[in-house]
């Protein structure tokens, strides 16, 4: 769920609209927002932050303060009710929360108990009569309510409070779900994350876990959890509002694919020199001997960066010589995992916020592990709750299916596994250079390969009405695969699988037919020759092969109904350069079937709940 507020001298309604629309990202199956208007008033409507903008159009909602939230359902279905902001029993208080209560239900029957009535099935709803109960039996003021209301639920949550008696206090409050807060002159604006606050501050506050903050005309205070007063830690931020708009293009999907060239570059920006035989990773310093002498790297990660993970497995086998596991996060702490002595953690986060990879970092550094974060998102709970790592530098990603976040997390993994291949000798001088040599062509080349845009557009045509779609690849490229598919399925309802090449004879080979796309990543690297018996495999079915081949190679072009080229490259970045093409033909078909590419069902960029 996303969240957004404001207290200060503007109309809070259009700043707490715009602001939520850029956080849709986050959730989108219901939004409202909370208002100072004669009274406290809340307006909330099923579906996007457009539908509830239409309804509160002609309304007289001239507020200097408000809170607003576009959700992502956990308890309770999307519709009116159930979206926020919740009011208490006495409407005289109203809440914005995003997370998860875990202790809901037992509070819930005790509030019933002295006679709360909950109008909605959310947990959050629970919060708000919780704090008003609180409040009642205490006689105590809002925030010190809030604040004993807290010690009581167990979960996750970042919430902003509203109340009806103090008509420029807003109060908020974090544990383990993000927020911001931008301080301008004499206002203030809360937010899940800076996008809705950059247009007008770059000067912003992160809230701590189990941090308070009270914001009363125009004086901002935190408290921790004890009610001690902590002094805030004021960061100027280093974001332009171009980095977070669509700049022409349709969607921001189709933005952030074609930015690769750069988000690369910029990935690798100060870090890499191949002419001065330089790499350095300047957020590994004090722990690097640590990674260098691994014995075993634990990769934990969820979605799209899971998959990036995979591809570092490679990468670190190969070059570093260090054995991986690479973990679904969710998976992983759950288990009661091994982690010896000499193990280290990397965690993989575009957001740095998934809930599951920031419990399962917590879990291994209870264990003593050493945690690595490679995050997009600087100032990010799982950057912050990692003891060193290196940041993407991608830029803003908005659109929900992660594309440009991908080929940085694959580009920062491989400087890490060269850092380390290097310093171990697991590599020659000779292997070293000529890798940094290729990194530093992987933008160009990149570049070169969204040149096969219009020739995608041609095969998504072709494709846009299929049922399944099959992805293969093969060592370095079967993560590619896989990500191939996740991205099908995410934005265009096609169902797709993605499989390592030689499993398919173990059980997809049953699927194919005349009807079956397969896609297969076969550039010219070591298992060429195998991934081209298994083109004939799916072609002996009658299947219909789409395949992404090395420029030039004319073999499996005799072959393919389809072949889209990439520039050659090391075998180890490859990754980078044919994940380019399955991205864009995900792109188009979704585009094709009507698709909201940008925000598809069901899902949300940050899951910030378990
Ligand atoms: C969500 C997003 C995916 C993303 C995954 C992990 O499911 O829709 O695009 O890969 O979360 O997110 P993270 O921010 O941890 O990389």
């Amino acid at each position: 769920c996303g969240i957004v507020a404001y207290v200060g001298h503007r109309e809070a309604c259009p700043i707490i609209i715009k602001g939520l629309k850029r956080l849709e990202y986050r959730g989108y199956d219901s939004a409202g927002i909370a208002l100072m208007t004669h009274e406290l008033s809340v307006y909330k409507k099923k579906g996007k932050v457009s539908e509830l903008e239409a309804f509160i159009k002609n309304l007289p909602i001239n507020s200097n303060i408000g809170i607003g939230h576009t959700r992502w359902a956990t308890h309770g279905e999307p519709n009116d009710v159930n979206a926020h902001p919740h009011y208490s029993s006495n409407k005289e208080l109203a809440i914005i929360h995003n997370g998860i209560i875990e202790n809901y239900a037992s509070l819930k029957t005790e509030l019933e108990s002295r006679g709360h009535v909950f109008l909605s099935e959310t947990d959050s709803e629970v919060f708000i009569h919780l704090i008003e109960d609180v409040k009642q039996n205490n006689d105590c003021s809002l925030d010190e309510a809030v604040r004993l209301a807290l010690s009581m639920v167990v979960g996750a949550y970042a919430i902003v409070v509203m109340s009806n008696n103090d008509k420029e206090m807003l109060i908020a409050a974090r544990k383990g779900s993000p927020l911001v807060i931008g301080i301008g002159k004499k206002e203030f604006f809360l937010a899940s994350d800076a996008s809705p606050i950059i247009e007008y501050t770059n000067d912003v506050v992160y809230l701590n876990d189990y941090e308070i903050a009270i914001i009363n005309k125009g004086e901002l205070t935190i408290k921790n959890i004890n009610a001690v007063t902590q002094t805030p830690y004021i960061q100027t931020l280093d974001l332009e509002l171009d980095q977070i708009e669509k700049g022409g293009y349709p969607h921001f999907m189709l933005k952030e694919i074609f930015e690769q060239p750069k988000s690369i570059k910029d990935s690798m920006r100060g870090r890499v020199n191949a002419s001065l035989g330089h790499l350095q990773l300047g957020g590994i310093l004090q722990y690097a001997n640590k990674l260098t002498n691994a014995e075993r790297i634990i990769i934990v990660a969820c979605g799209t960066s899971w998959h990036a993970g995979l591809v570092a497995e490679y990468l670190f086998e190969d070059i570093a010589r260090i054995p991986v596991e690479v973990e679904y996060a969710s998976e992983f702490r759950y288990r009661n995992p091994i982690i010896r002595e000499g193990d280290v953690v990397i965690a993989i986060s575009q957001s740095g916020e998934t809930a599951d990879t920031l419990a399962a970092i917590e879990l291994a550094k209870s264990k003593g592990a050493v945690i690595f974060g490679v995050c997009n998102v600087v100032g990010s709970s799982i950057s912050r709750a990692s003891h060193e790592g290196a940041y993407l530098h991608a830029g803003p990603e908005i659109g929900v299916a992660s594309t440009k976040a991908f080929t940085a997390q694959v580009s920062v993994l491989a400087m890490m596994a060269i850092i380390v291949g290097n310093k171990k000798g697991t590599i020659t001088e000779s292997q070293y250079i000529a890798l940094l040599t290729e990194l530093e062509t992987i933008p160009q080349k990149v570049e070169k390969a969204l040149k096969s845009n219009d020739q995608i557009v041609e095969i998504a045509e072709q494709f846009k009405d299929a049922k399944n779609f099959l992805y293969l690849g093969r060592g370095y490229n079967f993560p590619v695969a896989l990500e191939g598919a996740l991205k099908l399925k995410e934005i265009s309802y096609i169902h797709a699988e993605g499989y390592p090449a030689a499993e398919m004879k173990h059980g997809p080979i049953a699927l194919i037919d005349a009807e079956m796309p397969v896609c297969v990543i076969a550039p010219q690297d070591n298992s060429y020759e195998k991934i081209v018996s298994n083109i004939q495999e799916v072609r002996a079915r009658k299947g219909r092969v789409i395949a992404v081949v090395t420029e030039g190679d004319t073999h499996i072009k005799n072959m393919a109904e389809y072949t889209i080229e990439v520039p050659a490259t090391h075998e180890a970045l490859m990754p980078l350069l044919t994940v380019i093409p399955l991205q864009l033909l995900s792109y188009h078909i979704a585009v094709m079937r009507g698709c909201n590419v940008d925000q598809p069902r069901n899902l949300a960029k940050s899951v910030t709940v378990e």
